[in-house]
């Protein structure tokens, strides 16, 4: 399989990317998520390059082995976009998959660019931050008391830190956002790279959405969206399927899959499935 990496430029900037096989039935762009994490967790989904799918994943600017910037006001989901774009222009029309935040961005993408996309793949992403927060405090609420009081204690004191704090948020993790009993090197390897990035635009963790996505929300323009669309969600996963839901009602004639044994990490929770159920949507996108 023809597989290559390097960097490519978007808006001046060095962008890492990796890419996979050959495009004889497309291209399929992978957005990561995080924001601020970095594209090895996103590995599997090149598992469609020997169906004629050419797969590319690149690292956001400011993440992973993309280039970094001075100071801290490019990492919003505004230049993002143009990130996205600009990458995107290099590949001709493609099929955009976005997980977690890297699934908002992709909607915050095809409401200003869709006429370059073929198709678009939501993974357990999101249309609005305060949705997805209120379900993750409600998933909170569901673990064992001494674990949500430890969580909402600290949370309350801006505590982040403590060793009891950071143990409870690695059983909110095991949980809600990879299941698997040992978790994939390129999922560790992802998780580790969330830096300033991550700080910046979402927060201390995953349910403390205090950065620059915090109240990002475009439920409301979601009909605007008229781009063949599937819809996948994990059923245990911190993105719920309530809020794929919202996502599925929005976009008009879009498909929505829950996987019931994952979190937002289906590719590798349930891997043989997620693929084939890639593949089938895209294989049927005209
Ligand atoms: N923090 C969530 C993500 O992983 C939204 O993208």
């Amino acid at each position: 399989m023809e597989a290559s990496e390097g960097f490519m430029r978007a808006l001046g900037y060095r962008m890492f990317y990796r890419s996979f096989g050959t495009a004889s039935r497309g291209t399929v762009l992978c957005l990561h998520g995080g924001p601020g994490a970095s594209h090895e967790y996103l590995l599997p989904i090149a598992d469609l390059a020997p169906f004629g799918y050419r797969v590319v994943l690149f690292d956001q600017l400011g993440c992973g082995h993309s280039e970094r910037t001075r100071g801290t006001s490019l990492y919003t989901v505004e230049h993002n976009i143009e990130e996205v774009e600009g990458v995107r222009r290099a590949l001709g029309r493609v099929h955009l998959f976005g997980s977690s935040y890297g699934g908002a961005l992709l909607l915050a993408v095809a409401l200003k660019y869709q006429r370059n996309l073929r198709s678009l793949v939501v993974a357990s992403g999101l249309a609005s931050t305060p949705l997805t927060v209120r379900e993750m405090w409600r998933l909170i609420d569901r673990l064992p008391p001494s674990v949500r009081r430890t969580i909402r204690e600290s949370n309350e004191k801006g505590d982040f830190q403590s060793p009891r704090y950071l143990k409870a948020v690695d059983v909110f993790y095991r949980t809600h956002l990879c299941r698997l009993p040992v978790w994939p090197h390129e999922v560790v390897q992802s998780l580790e790279n969330t830096g300033t990035v991550y700080r910046v635009m979402n927060g201390p963790n995953e349910f403390t959405i205090t950065g620059r996505i915090r109240d990002w929300d475009v439920t409301d323009q979601l009909p605007r969206i008229r781009r063949p669309t599937l819809v996948t969600v994990g059923r245990h996963g911190e993105v719920t399927p309530r809020v794929a839901r919202e996502i599925h009602r929005g976009i008009r004639g879009s498909r929505l899959v829950q996987f019931r044994e994952s979190s937002p990490m289906a590719f590798w929770e349930e891997r043989p499935r997620y693929i084939e159920v890639l593949r089938d949507f895209l294989d049927h996108v005209r």
